[in-house]
């Protein structure tokens, strides 16, 4: 009999799990609280409980080629960073494609996920779930948890002092829905994340006056990057990858600094992190600094006290008039439904083996997915997770002992640089890569470049020398598609395709010919050299 699987969630981790599960034989059962797939992707106009809340605007912060299901490219004509509505549109393509729906249990909540008594030889859960009212519980040999970290909002009011005198209004980023609550106010946003810069930039469209908060700062990126190619494409290859691990740090922070300020020079606009490495992870906006520039959003340092109509920010006496505060200070994580001797979180860190299975159980039979933050994109992350998950349940990939499991656990919680628990706040750059080239080992299902070199050079060098996207985590192994090495080659023209909606011709460059006969004659010199010898 198939072993059956559990999913809690129907959002992007949760699909590519039901996915990989039929891929492996084994039997999926999806829980999604909601009425509809998607997860965070699905805007809504009001905060529901339980499930991540997005303001209208939301553009993915990664690539559709960085960003896609690894056998699964966005169509061609879909904007190279993605809108949250296009977004949703490409989980449904992909859950009709794979035929994925009919395995979720929509409006189906879980309320709790236990052992069973004879856990220790089974391994198996009872899931208990809340359906129209109505109590369930059901055994399963699996519990794949896709809940996704964006559903508990952080709001530290402690650290302001007299917030409570405050007389407008205050809230948390997950309820911002649209800009025209901004209009003609006077708005601090604290928090300098994605949602902070994004909200503030917007607000500073409609509203009086704009302040943006930020303790530590941060790099700013734009998704154009140079020449206009995605950001991201640009930075995230495996040849970097190489070359930033062989370097010295300081060295590489230099030249990563350098790199950052080409745009604007960060301690000119207030916004030099702190924390100045190259590990933390920049914002993506692609308007703040002409917002700066001109006055619409003012950068100040943080609250040092809030008053009834207004705030002062340390190291300026002077009293800011505010009508509207919001809170883009995060997220924190927890499970209800498991209980503390199966995921324990302590100071936002949890002791997962991999990021994914608790290090501590006698039976592996719980994964964690798309907890982890790296700073590649959530999609590829999240569904290599999947992958290597499931064929843990199954049985055909093997964990250490729990004993060597927390060990490793605990050495990386020490070592708060490389090591991060459950979520990292701080990633290396290049922990994208390493992390999934870590599990594609497990699976047996990493390419090898130096026979590819030989076989296949053209696809070799693009692997190496061109952007990291999913379908390399496909070319070989368990889970290979076809389609991968025509998806890794034709990249670029699905991305400029986007892009070029109005066909033009350059105009012939004078230098062209001459270029040609230049590269022809050195040839013919390098030839004859070869000859002479
Ligand atoms: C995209 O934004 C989310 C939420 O702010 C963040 O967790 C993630 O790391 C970001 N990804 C990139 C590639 O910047
Ligand atoms: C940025 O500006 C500061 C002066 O405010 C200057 O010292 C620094 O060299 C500049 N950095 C770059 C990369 O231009």
């Amino acid at each position: 009999m198939a072993k059956r699987v559990a999913i809690v969630g129907a959002g992007v981790c949760g699909l590519a799990s039901i996915k990989c599960c039929l891929e492996e034989g084994l039997e999926p059962t999806c829980f999604e609280r909601s009425d509809d797939l998607g997860g965070l992707w699905r805007f809504t106009e009001h905060v529901e409980e339980g499930r991540a809340s997005l303001y209208k605007s939301v553009i993915s912060n990664s690539s559709k080629e960085m960003s896609c299901y690894s056998d699964f490219p966005f169509p061609e004509d879909c904007p190279s960073y993605v809108p949250n509505s296009r977004f949703l549109e490409y989980l449904k393509m992909y859950a009709n494609r794979f035929n994925l729906l009919k395995w979720i249990q929509f409006k189906t909540k879980v309320c709790s996920v236990t052992k069973r008594p004879d856990f220790a030889v089974t391994g198996q859960w009872e899931v208990v779930t809340l359906r129209e009212g109505k109590r369930e519980s059901a055994i399963f040999d699996g519990v794949m948890v896709c809940i996704g970290f964006l559903t508990n909002p952080f709001l530290p009011l402690d650290s302001f002092p007299g917030i409570n005198t405050f007389k407008g209004q205050y809230f948390h980023s997950r309820q911002y829905k649209h800009p025209d609550i901004f209009k003609d106010k006077k708005v601090l946003v604290i928090g300098m994340g994605n949602s902070g810069t994004d909200i503030a930039v917007e607000a500073s469209h409609v509203a009086e006056k704009v302040f943006l908060s930020t303790t530590g700062g941060s790099w700013v990126v734009s998704r154009v990057w140079d020449a206009g190619y995605p950001s991201d494409m640009v930075m995230q290859t495996r040849f970097e990858n190489m070359f930033i691990n062989c370097l010295p740090t300081p060295i590489v922070n230099w030249l990563m600094a350098k790199r950052m300020n080409r745009w604007f020079n960060h301690t000119n606009y207030g916004l030099v992190p702190k924390d100045r490495t190259w590990l933390r992870e920049p914002v993506l906006n692609d308007e703040l600094p002409g917002r700066i520039i001109t006055g619409k959003v003012i950068i100040k340092p943080s609250v040092k006290e809030v008053k009834e109509n207004s705030i002062i920010f340390n190291n300026t006496p002077k009293e800011e008039p505010i009508d509207i505060i919001v809170f883009a200070t995060g997220y924190t994580f927890a499970f209800p439904f498991l209980d503390e001797t199966v995921v324990k979180v302590e100071d936002g860190q949890a002791s997962l083996y991999k990021y994914i299975f608790p290090a501590h159980l006698q039976k592996s039979t719980l994964a964690i997915i798309g907890l982890i933050d790296s700073l590649g994109s959530r999609i590829p992350t999240g569904e290599i997770q999947a992958r290597w998950a499931v064929r843990v349940l199954k049985g055909v990939n093997k964990l250490p002992p729990p004993s060597v499991m927390i060990e490793e656990v605990n050495a990386k919680k020490e070592n708060k640089h490389s090591g991060f628990g459950l979520r990292y706040r701080k990633v290396l750059q290049t922990g994208y890569i390493a992390y999934v080239d870590e599990l594609l080992t497990y699976m047996n299902a990493k390419p090898n470049l130096f026979s590819m070199l030989l076989t296949d050079p053209r696809l070799a060098l693009t692997v190496f020398f061109g952007p990291c996207t999913p379908y390399q985590f496909r070319l070989t192994g368990p889970g290979k598609w076809e389609g991968a090495r025509n998806a890794i080659l034709t990249q670029w023209d699905r991305t400029i395709k986007a892009t070029k909606t109005r066909t033009v011709e350059e105009p012939p460059s004078p230098f062209a010919s001459l270029l040609k006969l230049f590269s022809f004659l050195a040839l013919l010199v390098a030839i004859f050299l070869i000859y002479c010898k």
